[in-house]
């Protein structure tokens, strides 16, 4: 069955026009889940009728999905080609800030020290939801979180976002009605709330205890130009299943415990290796993110937009390095930590036409020689300038 929510492919080139048009749409021909429970219907079928299936499961029955499982639910509108809010392709090509599920999907021959070294281990660049449908399997290696106690055989789209979207609770819990997606930074009008960012889990939810991060952004590129600002709660969010990870004391700081201080002031003025004349209104960059304390709704809105870099107090947070889904590189991160050259990423140039991905897919597009130069060293340097 076609679910009616299909739009044509857009070529990167426009992705930020097509970012404006994704959020020009909201409420209209794009909505789904607007911000809450979408119509019952489009991820369950009351009887498991043949005709409301795409595929033949003639087994499934848990919760009376469309799929044979939740995250293969998710996937069939989520993880078709050319769609906005894509987050598996058969290319990489979907460059949103949570990352593509892609790269769960691919092996290529590394290049070690001398000459060709193993194939890469694809369940390392993210996390391992299972969708049988869309051949993704549970991880081989790490059985539960890292730092928790989280099953990776439990691991789904709905093991961080809550498919009903409700927020702490919902109605069950005295919430009011959601008018609005928590995404964008709408405001809701009176009696009414707006959902979660991204409709992830919250207090009343599973396991979570803690509320959705605050976070804004505009459509689902993410670009130096519009990108997501994080304010309070990301680290905090994520440790409900990497506990030991958040403000330890034993690990790199990521959460509001440590503020960048003199690192701020390093990213505003670290533009490169070997150029150190940056400026704070125009230091930004969407592949070292980090926290704005005590951000408002309206001031998250307003960095949306806004190229400048972080103020003293702002603070290291998980996606400062990681992304939330999966990315092209090792450990989920943002840029390959395993080179010394950001230029020797690997995958590298000849690695993505093995794969058969875009060009430039594994940085969103950017050529990192252009940007940065042949040299240029890891981006730990942005706030720590040790090249
Ligand atoms: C975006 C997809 C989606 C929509 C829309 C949706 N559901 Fe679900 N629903 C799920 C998934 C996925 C599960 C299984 C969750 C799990 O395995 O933890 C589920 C589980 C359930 C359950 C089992 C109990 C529970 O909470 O785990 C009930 C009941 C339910 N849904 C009812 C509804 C009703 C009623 C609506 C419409 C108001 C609805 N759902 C809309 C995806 C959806
Ligand atoms: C019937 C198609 C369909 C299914 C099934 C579906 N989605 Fe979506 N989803 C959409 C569309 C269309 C959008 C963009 C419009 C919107 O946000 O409502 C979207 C947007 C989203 C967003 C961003 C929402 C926001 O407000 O920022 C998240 C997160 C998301 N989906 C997660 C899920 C998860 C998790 C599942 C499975 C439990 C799921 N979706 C199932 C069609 C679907
Ligand atoms: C480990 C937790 C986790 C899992 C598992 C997960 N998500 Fe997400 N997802 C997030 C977070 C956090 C964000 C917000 C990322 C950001 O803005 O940096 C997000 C963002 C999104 C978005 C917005 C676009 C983007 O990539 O930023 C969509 C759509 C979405 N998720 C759908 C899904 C679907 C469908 C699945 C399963 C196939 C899934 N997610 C699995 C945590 C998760
Ligand atoms: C609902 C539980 C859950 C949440 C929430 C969650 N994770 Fe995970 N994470 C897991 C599990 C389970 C694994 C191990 C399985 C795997 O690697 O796929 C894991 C693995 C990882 C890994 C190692 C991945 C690899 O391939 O080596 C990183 C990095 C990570 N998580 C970062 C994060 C960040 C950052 C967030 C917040 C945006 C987050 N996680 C939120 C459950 C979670
Ligand atoms: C300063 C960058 C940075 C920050 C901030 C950061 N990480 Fe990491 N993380 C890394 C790197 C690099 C690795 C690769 C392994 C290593 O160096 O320890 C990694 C590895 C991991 C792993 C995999 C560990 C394993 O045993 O496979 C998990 C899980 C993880 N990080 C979760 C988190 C969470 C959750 C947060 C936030 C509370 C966080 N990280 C903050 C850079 C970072
Ligand atoms: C957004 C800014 C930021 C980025 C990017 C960043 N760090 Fe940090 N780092 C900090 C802050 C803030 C501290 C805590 C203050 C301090 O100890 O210097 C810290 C602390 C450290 C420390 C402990 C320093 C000490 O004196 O004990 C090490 C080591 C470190 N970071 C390494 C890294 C590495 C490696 C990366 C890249 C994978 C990285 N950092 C990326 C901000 C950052």
């Amino acid at each position: 069955m076609e679910m009616g929510f299909n739009r044509p492919t857009i070529a990167h080139g426009i992705a930020v026009l097509a970012g404006v048009l994704t959020l020009g749409l909201a409420g209209t021909a794009l909505a789904f889940h607007n911000g809450g429970v979408a119509h019952c219907d489009g991820c369950h079928t009351m009887h498991n009728s043949p005709e409301n299936q795409t595929m033949n499961y003639p087994d499934h029955n848990i919760h009376l999905l469309r799929g044979p499982d939740p995250s293969s639910t998710c996937l069939r509108c989520h993880g078709v080609d050319g769609r906005s809010y894509g987050v598996l392709s058969s290319n990489g090509q979907n460059w949103s800030p949570g990352g593509d599920f892609f790269w769960l999907t691919q092996t290529y021959t590394t290049i070690g020290h001398s000459g060709p070294g193993p194939q890469n281990d694809p369940d390392n660049k993210g996390h391992n939801i299972i969708a049988e449908e869309f051949g993704l399997t549970e991880d081989a290696t790490n059985t539960q979180s890292p730092g928790g106690t989280y099953d990776s055989s439990d691991l789904q789209c709905v093991s961080c976002h809550n498919p009903h979207g409700q927020v702490n609770g919902g109605t069950e819990a005295g919430q009011m009605p959601i008018s609005v997606s928590g995404s964008y930074g709408e405001d809701p009008p009176p009696g009414t709330i707006a959902g979660n960012y991204r409709l992830l889990g919250s207090d009343g939810y599973e396991n979570f205890t803690v509320n959705a991060p605050m976070a804004v952004t505009q459509g689902f590129d993410e670009t130096d130009a519009i990108h997501p600002a994080y304010g309070e709660g990301v680290a905090q969010w994520c440790g409900t299943c990497h506990e030991e990870y958040v403000n330890s004391g034993v690990k790199h700081p990521a959460g509001n415990a440590t503020s960048l201080e003199e690192h701020a002031e390093n990213y505003n003025k670290y533009v490169k290796t070997g150029d150190f004349t940056g400026d704070q209104s125009t230091a930004f960059t969407a592949l070292v993110q980090f926290a704005r304390r005590g951000a408002s709704k309206a001031d998250l809105l307003a960095a949306v937009t806004s190229s400048a870099g972080p103020e003293f107090d702002d603070y290291p947070i998980c996606l400062t390095c990681h992304r939330a889904h999966a990315s092209a590189f090792d450990n989920i991160t943002r840029w390959d930590t395993k080179e010394e050259f950001l230029a020797e990423s690997q995958p590298n140039a000849d690695q993505l036409i093995e794969m058969g991905a875009l060009p430039n897919s594994a940085y969103y597009g950017r050529v990192i020689t252009t940007e940065f130069g042949e040299y240029q060293r890891s981006l730990c340097n942005k706030c720590h300038v040790q090249d």
